[in-house]
């Protein structure tokens, strides 16, 4: 029998995760009469003592909520227990995060999280018998088995509006604009703005490029279209020509994309000697109000997380296919990471506009 439940957010934030939360909280006590508590910083609350939760009602979950970017919980994308940071080096504080789990009186947890955080939450789960549901989230949206995770909209209408700024004043100065966007390995972002948003020229880490394609793309517009300035957009996590990642910092645990735009807008200003500018989003399309689409899929499935507890399901994560909230194994999503495929139909629209995809 369950009576009080845990939620809480890890891995980078993204908008749409406070939909969830409020989502969470109105079913599990307006249906169920369960407590829920949100435990603060991802598994990093049930980790140090004190432990680190907030009691969560239906008052303290109002609309604004719907609205505020961000995660009222806190995450953390650095914290695993299994390999905890400290002074010297990483230690395992699994045991300590599963006593937390079990001192904080819950009976069951569910973890919101990307491909990184539900594989950590799921092995915590089959260690400590917790009974845990997953919901996806992921500005990336490159989690197996569901077409949408949260964030993800959001994120490419941030990317999408930068282009629109991008336009006109690339129009006014004739130049070349090299807009880069996120997107840790996969191109999702960058394709679906890129469309959107009228790009001349698409990068993502899925397609080989070559400078000398993309230089008589830009060039070819003076007669096909009869301009002379281009928007390209661009992955953080393409590499450059010698199939290197263009990174930030190397010193972090792991790799901190940044860099590539420069990297592409130096080379083709070289080529051409065209005026190029360049601009990378960074975390402005991790942070703002969640658009209409992560509000309404995150408040889907936060209800569907809360139902799949009262019907005894775990090990689950909801999913977004075809229009329908469905649940798979935890795993399965975990294993089938999902990039850009070169059949996608993004993919196939881009080709279809005439839009150069590099290669
Ligand atoms: O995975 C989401 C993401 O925003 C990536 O697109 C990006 O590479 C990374 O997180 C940035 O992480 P951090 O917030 O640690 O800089």
């Amino acid at each position: 029998m369950i009576k009080k439940i845990g939620v809480l957010t890890s891995g980078g934030d993204c908008a749409g995760l406070n939909a969830a939360v409020r989502a969470i909280v109105h079913r599990a006590t307006g249906e169920y009469g369960w407590e829920v508590y949100g435990v603060c910083n991802g598994t990093t609350g049930l980790i140090n003592r004190p432990l680190q939760y907030r009691h969560l009602s239906r008052g303290m979950c109002d609309t604004a909520m719907l609205r505020a970017g961000g995660t009222m919980l806190g995450t953390t994308n650095k914290a695993n227990p299994f390999a905890f940071p400290g002074a010297d080096g990483t230690t395992d504080r699994s045991d300590e995060c599963i006593a937390g789990y079990k001192e904080l009186g819950l009976d069951a947890l569910i973890g919101i999280g990307g491909d990184g955080s539900l594989d950590i939450l799921q092995r915590l789960a089959q260690k400590g018998n917790i009974n845990l549901v997953a919901i996806p989230k992921t500005i990336d949206n490159d989690l197996g088995l569901t077409e949408n995770a949260i964030g993800y909209s959001t994120a490419v209408e941030t990317a999408m509006d930068a282009l629109d700024h991008l336009q006109p004043t690339a129009a006014s100065h004739q130049r070349v604009m090299v807009l880069e966007v996120m997107g840790r390995d996969a191109g999702h972002i960058a394709i679906a703005a890129g469309i959107a948003g009228g790009a001349d020229v698409i990068l993502v880490p899925e397609i080989f490029y070559s400078i000398d394609t993309i230089c008589q793309k830009i060039k070819s517009l003076s007669k096909t279209e009869s301009r002379n300035f281009a928007l390209i957009i661009v992955a953080e996590a393409v590499k450059d020509e010698n199939g290197e990642p263009v990174v930030v910092s190397q010193k972090w645990e792991r790799i901190r994309y940044g860099g590539i735009g420069h990297y592409i807008g130096d080379k083709i200003a070289e080529k051409l000697g065209a005026d190029v500018r360049v601009t990378s989003l960074g975390h402005i399309q991790r942070g703002g109000q969640p658009n209409a689409l992560d509000r309404i899929i995150a408040s889907a499935f936060g209800v569907y997380a809360v139902d799949l507890l009262a019907q005894g399901k775990f090990d689950r994560m909801v999913a977004w296919q075809n229009r329908q909230v469905i649940d798979v194994a935890i795993s399965d999503a975990v294993k089938g990471y999902q990039s850009l495929q070169l059949d996608d139909i993004l993919v196939k629209t881009a080709r279809g506009l005439g839009i150069c995809l590099g290669d």
